[in-house]
């Protein structure tokens, strides 16, 4: 265990944050599976695990019951290893599955999932962290031999440990989770008890799925929607008995909770990756599809804007509205600001999530806070959004995830309607973003009259021509991302996107990436301008047209290798790359999709790992 303290000021008085730290098991950004059925449940798991594969691939592992006996595998490293691994005559009803994102400790395969109890009778899988592993430890494992360092083993210790001292499973289980401190969504089998699959959950996603004769737990939707999508929601400490034919979901103090369970709007195939080479590309391209789909979700019959009056109502109501978001989202909120500040004459503040809660700004009377995540599970933000409810704040949450913890928690949910974004780059989840923001803004106040859907029209139009031009980013990438360095510059809504196909290009082809203001250069960045070092310009403003051509100059004078972005009316003969004209506020829906192809491109000459880059994960759910 590690321990962390952290000092701050705040109103003259020092305060000590101490955070408890694992060494080895806080594995609170990975994904888990489970099945209970009459098919065999090796592939049931496998490509379950494979959908989950966003949300980690530092190691992978699977559990089978069969004959009263567990059949256990795990490998460091990707899901395909796993399966090259696994025994093929090993067959079973009954299994579960974890795939891993390793924050703290080494990513080895004594520490993957899942984890037995001593006597072997209780195997489990477990994505969170347990806060108070060494007290439990202390207090009733004493006389136990662990073979891991994980948290993890501590849980399947203790309810081995309950059960010998005489209590069912289920109260096992539950007096385990009364003891956890932390956060966890647990898959546990018996391998006394053919029949049933038990599960837990607080803090970390955790929903089940019904089927016909067989029955299912997943970290999320995708990791089930091609057998059901009939699901349902679990909730903070609740316990889960799944035979073949029923979910009983249970209490902590083992009352029984009767729900529904909901239809999960995700078709199958939006989760394939089709004749794709990969998800990024397919979600590149998907971007047209996803602005004309919004524009259907948030239009009424007569064809305007239709959106939830309380939403509405709160960001009329509020002084100020402060955004907060991480990476691909924070980006969003950016340009948020820009359509409720030029828009609806809104005063807006965009705050990155990890910031904010150490840093807060003075905030105003009477704020609205909105978060935006693509996954709702960011626990950067989550963090902040536990905070703003204390201290009494408005909240609302814009997400692609039904359901996420972020939509539930928050006072209001806008969907962004993107469909599942898999590759951990985002792409269609920011455009989404960018044009719900958009439409939010244009419904709340329309100072400047912009027909925002006839916009958006045309920049789905816009967009389908840029993807068209694929061979020429290709070519273009291939040209003048080849050094270790990049550098995108643009200005006003230009250096946001800028920000953005800076972000894309780092995270998967690993080149060193940075966005700058370009009127910014002249004071610092331009010392890093070497002989032939790439520099990309983005330019759709008219106001700052030749500010950023004059800046674009000052680097060619220096060595640079200038790559332009600009649009039509302000294109220049040698420009490479020319966006049709667009409106200009909304201009970063289509200015970003040449970023996201040059990354593509750049990360697939490289021969990287384009939808899964390494140490990253979907989901962020650690502070
Ligand atoms: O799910 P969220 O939108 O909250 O995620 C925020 C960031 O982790 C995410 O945008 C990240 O920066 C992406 N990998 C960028 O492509």
């Amino acid at each position: 265990m590690r321990i962390i303290f952290t000092f701050y000021l705040e109103k003259n008085q020092v305060y000590i944050v101490v955070q408890k730290n694992n060494k080895n098991g806080d594995l609170n950004m990975c994904g888990i599976v489970g099945y209970i059925g009459f098919e065999d449940v090796k592939e049931i798991i496998l490509s379950g695990l494979e959908k989950l594969e966003y949300r980690g691939y530092d190691s992978a592992g699977i559990a089978i019951l069969n004959n009263n006996e567990v059949y256990v595998c795990k490998e460091k490293g990707r899901i395909a290893k796993l399966r090259e691994r696994i025994d093929g005559n090993i067959s079973g009803t009954v299994g579960i599955g974890h795939t891993r994102w390793a924050t703290h400790g080494v990513p080895n395969k004594i520490n993957s999932h899942p984890h037995q109890s001593s006597s072997k009778r209780f195997t489990l899988v477990h994505n969170g962290i347990i806060e108070n592993e060494d007290e439990l430890r202390e207090k009733y494992l004493n006389d136990v031999n662990f073979t891991s360092d994980t948290d993890t083993e501590v849980i399947v210790q203790l309810i081995e440990k309950f059960v010998e001292k005489g209590e069912s499973v289920e109260l096992a289980i539950r007096h385990t989770m009364s003891e956890l401190e932390g956060s966890y969504a647990l898959a546990i089998l018996d391998k006394e008890d053919m029949d049933t699959l038990y599960a837990a959950k607080n803090k970390t996603p955790l929903l089940a799925g019904r089927g016909e004769g067989f029955n299912m737990i997943g970290s999320d939707a995708m990791a089930m929607i091609s057998l059901t999508n009939s699901l349902y929601e679990i909730e903070d400490k609740e316990m889960l008995k799944i035979t073949r034919n029923n979910i009983e979901i249970y209490t902590i103090y083992g009352n029984k909770v009767s729900r529904e369970p909901y239809k999960a709007e995700i078709d199958a195939s939006d989760i394939e990756k089709g004749t794709y080479p990969h998800y990024m590309m397919k979600e590149i391209e998907e971007q047209p599809f996803v602005i004309r789909r919004i524009m259907s979700q948030y239009s009424d019959e007569n064809g305007n804007i239709h959106m939830e009056p309380e939403i509405i109502d709160s960001i009329r109501a509020c002084d100020k509205l402060y955004i907060i978001a991480c990476g691909t989202s924070y980006h969003a909120g950016l340009i948020g600001k820009q359509f409720f500040e030029k828009i609806s004459g809104k005063p807006t503040e965009v705050v990155i999530a990890s910031e904010f809660i150490y840093n807060m700004p003075l905030l105003t009377e009477k704020p609205l806070f909105m978060f935006i995540s693509q996954s709702g599970e960011t626990a950067d933000c989550r963090a902040v959004l536990v905070k703003v409810k204390e201290m009494g704040f408005k909240t609302l949450t814009m997400t692609n995830t039904k359901g996420s913890t972020l939509a539930r928690e928050a006072d209001n949910a806008l969907l962004l309607y993107a469909g599942p974004e898999i590759a951990v780059a985002s792409t269609k989840a920011y455009t989404a973003q960018i044009a719900v923001l958009a439409i939010l803004a244009a419904f709340v106040e329309n100072k400047i009259n912009i027909n925002v859907f006839q916009e958006l029209s045309k920049i789905a139009y816009t967009m389908e021509t840029l993807c068209d031009d694929k061979d020429n980013y290709k070519k273009l990438a291939e040209k003048y991302i080849n050094n270790s360095h990049c550098f995108y510059i643009g200005r006003c809504m230009d250096y946001y996107v800028c920000l953005e196909a800076a972000l894309k290009l780092k995270e998967i082809s690993y080149i060193h990436t940075e966005g700058f203001a370009a009127g910014e250069l002249k004071h610092g960045p331009i010392a890093l301008i070497e002989e032939k070092t790439p520099v990309i310009a983005v330019i759709t403003q008219e106001n700052i047209n030749l500010n950023t051509r004059s800046n674009i100059k000052e680097v060619k004078a220096r060595g640079a290798s200038i790559l332009v972005i600009s649009m039509r009316k302000l294109s220049q003969e040698t420009d490479e790359i020319v966006i049709d004209d667009i409106n200009e506020l909304l201009a970063p829906l289509a200015a970003i999709i040449p970023g996201q192809y040059l990354a593509y491109y750049a990360a697939l000459k490289k021969g990287c790992d384009i939808d899964k880059p390494r140490n990253l994960a979907k989901s962020v759910t650690v502070e």
